[in-house]
């Protein structure tokens, strides 16, 4: 299957900063690439070379087989970029800035605006669409950024941090929107630093760091590397830790750690391992203080992965 969108090698420098050191990113299409990784990695400069809004000092890009750099024109019409930061006028209307993006993507007059009105009731900027951008909250801007990359239909977007800094209810909504957008066979590039947003809309993820890509695969075998879920348990007294350590070594077949006193933590493998560990606390009659399941933070992820000095691959 051809990509939708693939880098090779991408090399980019800035003075004596290496921003990006031989990157490799596939967008299969129709599903969403996820790029994770912390401030500085080189997620934005990767994504800015896919749009042609910046040229490698090595190595190639190519969007539905054009090249990014020879065939750039041809490869702006397959695609839609919203940036990390917001790219709209915030003078004009909501309106305003949609007909203006279509006017310049060739849709003049009522195409345009028939556009316009309809990316605006998509994003629920309806009632907004009059109004100076200068007037919306941090999230309606989002949304009209969103909208705003869409005017084309693009085949390819990139979504560069798009939920960084939304309220939880606002960024469900921009996850529903890109699933939309999959279901309707765009291709998405999608960059965060959550895992827990890569985690639920990726298919593929590629965690760089360093202007490296350091890992690959699907969130399941991201995880795998880090070592799944972990069940944490602190018992109301703490002569009840090693009947604890007991019951979670017994369920999770590794010997717990214990992180800080009275606390013991073991990684487990899914969700389903804390009912065991409820229900067997509950039959020894161990009253706790604390009982939770929680995923790995990005910190341990990449503790996880940095830890090691070989390059982590995950077999596809
Ligand atoms: N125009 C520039 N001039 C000089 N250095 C730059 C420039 N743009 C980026 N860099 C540097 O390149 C590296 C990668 O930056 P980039 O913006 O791609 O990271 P990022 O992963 O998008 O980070 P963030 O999560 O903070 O947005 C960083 O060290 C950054 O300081
Ligand atoms: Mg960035």
């Amino acid at each position: 299957m051809t990509a939708a969108f693939q880098a090779e090698g991408l090399v980019k420098r800035y003075g004596k900063t290496t921003a990006l050191d031989g990157v490799d990113l596939i967008g299969r299409p129709g599903t969403v690439l996820g790029v994770l990784g912390p401030n500085g990695a080189g997620k934005t400069t990767a994504v800015r070379i896919l749009a042609t809004l910046l040229r490698p000092d090595g190595g190639r890009a190519t969007v539905g087989g054009f090249d990014v750099v020879k065939d750039a024109e041809r490869v702006r019409r397959l695609i839609g970029l919203t940036g990390q930061y917001a790219s709209v006028d915030e003078d004009l209307t909501g309106m305003q800035n949609l007909q203006l993006i279509a006017a310049l993507l060739d849709h003049r007059g009522a195409e345009g605006r028939a556009r316009a009105v309809e990316l605006l009731a998509q994003f629920d900027l309806t009632d907004a669409g009059g109004r100076p951008v200068k007037t919306y909250s941090g999230g309606m801007r989002r949304r009209l950024d969103l909208a705003a990359s869409l005017v084309g239909r693009p085949d390819v977007i990139y979504l560069d941090e798009p939920t960084t800094g939304l309220d939880p209810a606002k960024r469900d909504d921009v996850w529903a929107m890109v699933r939309r957008l999959v279901t309707e066979g765009v291709t998405v590039l999608l960059t965060t630093q959550y895992l827990e947003e890569a985690d639920a809309l990726a298919d593929e993820i590629s965690v760089i760091d360093h202007g490296r890509v350091i890992a690959h695969g699907t969130p399941a075998q991201l995880k795998h590397i880090v070592g799944g879920q972990t069940v944490v348990v602190r018992p109301l007294d703490p002569e009840h830790v090693p009947a604890v350590a007991d019951i979670l070594h017994g369920i999770a077949g590794v010997t717990p750690e214990s992180p800080s006193r009275g606390v013991l933590t073991v990684p487990v493998d899914g969700d389903a391992a804390l009912g065991h560990v409820v229900r067997q606390l509950a039959a020894a009659g161990i009253p706790v203080l604390e009982l939770a399941l929680r995923l790995p933070s990005l910190d341990e992820v990449f503790f996880s992965l940095t830890g090691r000095h070989e390059v982590a691959e995950v077999a596809a």
